[in-house]
């Protein structure tokens, strides 16, 4: 069983790190960093090593920190593939995070890295939050200037060569920089990686801007980044290159610092170009020999940030619903991920310690990726709306900050999502509710709650589930269960077997201090046609209110459909319930 890693200081600052903190790497000022819910208190439980993760060691954590009475437990942190059990929701991790919820304790996880393809989701139960990642509007555009004008894009975290891009250096591809009858005890793959700087000359490469390239050692791990900046800074190299190679393809570069000017160049075709133009100015001997070095280049700036462009895209990586109940993926009634949060190149705390990172070691912060960063920030937030609202249930803020989330980008536009090599619309299985409101989840108006005694209905009503199998595995017997699992008051609605005409109930609880009179309207999935009664209704402050849904096919799709409920009040409020179905029968294609 291999557990996700978790970040201790990166995932703990981003949830509840100081206020206005500078940023700085290698004397250069990224900007300033706040955490979400900087005066929440952070009560760490280590259980993850960086060479071994157990899935006990989780469990025993978050019985610990559930006994000492947390209010909120984020988990960057889980296994990292689907269980084995029979039931999703009824592994160990799903048990020891329902028995936290019954405690009282709000529960954000992961949905894992395994995107984009469908039913990747690693969170998989109604009293967990399984959070999405997106992009923000940062980028870090990373250049590489040749002596022929031409601008190559890149990526890394570093100065720039000398003289910003006016001022040309050498350029070296490190094959051709070998000492002549040296003695090597490494592979040419491994010198051609600038990993060890006694098989090249000196004389050669002081000064100049050396390319390294992709290869066998990066792919199986034995080099490093950091081997590269050694080589730089014990040969006087100027700057490095990392460039891809067509033998491996493109690579995934994230913005690393470099404490000398380097850049990396993932894609194989911007590697190509740097080559012809390498070749076209160099002159070899009858042997191969370079003779002439004539090709020239500078690296830019690669720690400018850039605001421009579409945001938020959800990450490519991020795992993807829809739910499953079992090892058979059969779809579950339940939407996952349930919240789409920041989670790619997020900047927070790193320890300097730390062994996990090599190319991190003496930084104070870094720069990562992965729906672990998106979590925290949902775990600051509710932390926020907890302080703001004490009495709220972990349903309740659950509730308030899926119904208030945003399905928009910041030019208005349907968010999109990163495919394996495109962009389309995003759909609630990419990014659930949709992107994380905080300001507007402090007020949600309504809210839609479920307590512990309703998840055990819920487990009870599902298809082919043995109350034996419940039993053994939360110790509670099937006194009630749900007419349909659908019937989870949840603050939305998954149907994943749709036929003919289904009758369901959500009930509303007013959390504002005013009477409010909400207008109730549907935009039903497609290929249905859905009624809800009331239209409209007046809620006291403290009151409940039943919602009934009564959804028909009036097409039968083939694949899910999508549609949302929209209450809307006459203090502003809107309630966003999103509406997913999956019609039950066959169809031609
Ligand atoms: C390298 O070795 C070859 C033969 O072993 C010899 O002819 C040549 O002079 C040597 N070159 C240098 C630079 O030592
Ligand atoms: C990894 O690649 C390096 C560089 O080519 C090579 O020296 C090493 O033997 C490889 N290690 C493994 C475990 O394959
Ligand atoms: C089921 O009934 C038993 C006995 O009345 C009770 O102790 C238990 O709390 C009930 N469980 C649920 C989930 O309602
Ligand atoms: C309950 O658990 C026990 C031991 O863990 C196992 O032997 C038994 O088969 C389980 N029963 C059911 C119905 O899953
Ligand atoms: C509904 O169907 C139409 C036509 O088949 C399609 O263009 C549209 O994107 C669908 N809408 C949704 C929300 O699935
Ligand atoms: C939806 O189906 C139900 C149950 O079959 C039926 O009573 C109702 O009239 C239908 N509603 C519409 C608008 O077709
Ligand atoms: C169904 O939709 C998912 C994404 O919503 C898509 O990946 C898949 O290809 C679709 N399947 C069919 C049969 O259209």
């Amino acid at each position: 069983m291999t557990v996700l890693f978790a970040l201790f200081s990166h995932v703990a600052s981003t949830a509840a790190g100081n206020t206005g903190v500078s940023v700085l790497l290698n004397g250069f000022l990224y900007g300033r960093a706040s955490g979400m819910a900087p005066r929440a208190q952070i009560a760490v439980y280590k259980a993850v090593y960086p060479t071994v993760g157990t899935l006990t060691d989780v469990v025993s954590a978050i019985d610990q920190a559930t006994k000492d009475g947390v209010d909120i437990i984020t988990l960057s942190v889980g296994p990292d593939e689907p269980p084995e059990d029979k039931f999703t929701f009824l592994n160990v991790f799903d048990i020891v995070m329902l028995s936290a919820r019954r405690a009282g304790v709000f529960v954000v996880q992961a949905a894992g890295n395994h995107g984009p393809a469908p039913s990747t989701v690693l969170s998989y139960s109604p009293w967990a939050v399984g959070v999405a990642a997106s992009g923000t509007d940062r980028t870090y555009p990373g250049s590489l200037l040749l002596g022929n004008g031409q601008k190559v894009g890149g990526v890394g975290l570093s100065g720039p060569t000398l003289g910003d891009g006016l001022f040309q250096y050498k350029l070296v591809l490190a094959k051709d920089a070998v000492k002549i009858n040296g003695t090597f005890p490494r592979t040419p793959q491994y010198i051609e990686e600038c990993q060890f700087p006694e098989a090249l000359d000196r004389n050669v490469v002081l000064g100049s801007v050396i390319i390294c390239t992709f290869s066998d050692g990066f792919y199986n791990g034995t080099s490093t980044l950091t081997a590269i900046v050694d080589t730089a800074r014990i040969l006087g190299i100027m700057g490095f290159i990392l460039v891809a190679n067509p033998t491996y393809g493109d690579f995934i570069a994230e913005p690393i610092p470099f404490a000398v000017p380097g850049i990396m160049i993932p894609s194989v075709a911007d590697a190509k170009v740097i080559s012809q133009y390498y070749e076209q100015q160099i002159q070899r001997d009858g042997r191969g020999f370079v003779t002439k070095f004539g090709a020239r280049a500078a690296i830019g700036d690669g720690r400018v940030s850039s605001f421009k462009g579409q945001a938020p895209i959800v990450s490519r990586f991020s795992a993807r619903g829809p739910d499953f109940i079992d090892i058979d993926k059969n779809p579950a009634d339940i939407l996952k991920p349930d919240i789409l949060a920041p989670g790619h190149q997020v900047w927070a705390a790193w320890s300097p310690i730390s062994a996990l990172e090599p190319t991190l070691k003496g930084y104070n912060f870094a720069l990562l990726s992965g729906t672990s960063m998106a979590t925290p920030h949902i775990a600051g937030i509710a932390a926020l709306i907890k302080q703001y609202n004490p009495l709220w249930t972990p349903s309740m803020i659950a509730s308030a900050i899926s119904t208030t989330a945003n399905k928009y980008d910041i030019s208005g536009e349907p968010i999109m999502a990163e495919g394996s090599d495109n962009l389309y619309p995003s759909t609630p299985f990419d990014f659930g509710a949709g992107l994380v409101s905080p300001t507007r989840a402090l007020d949600p108006g309504l809210v839609l709650s479920s307590g512990y005694d309703d998840y055990i209905s819920f487990l009870c009503s599902l298809p082919n589930m043995d109350p034996a199998i419940v039993k053994n595995s939360t110790g509670e017997l099937c006194n009630h269960s749900l007419s349909h699992p659908a019937n989870l008051n949840l603050p939305s609605v998954t149907i994943s077997s749709l036929a003919g005409a289904q009758l369901l109930r959500r009930t509303v609880k007013n959390v504002g201090l005013k009477p409010e009179k909400y207008l109730c309207s549907v935009m039903p999935p497609n290929g249905t046609l859905v009624n809800l009664n009331p239209p409209w209704f007046t809620i006291a402050p403290q009151g409940t209110q039943d919602l009934d849904i009564q959804i028909n096919v009036t097409q039968a799709m083939n694949n899910w459909s999508f549609g949302e409920i929209v209450l809307t009040g006459s203090l502003n409020h809107i309630v966003r319930i999103t509406l997913s179905v999956l019609f039950q029968y066959p169809h031609e294609n």
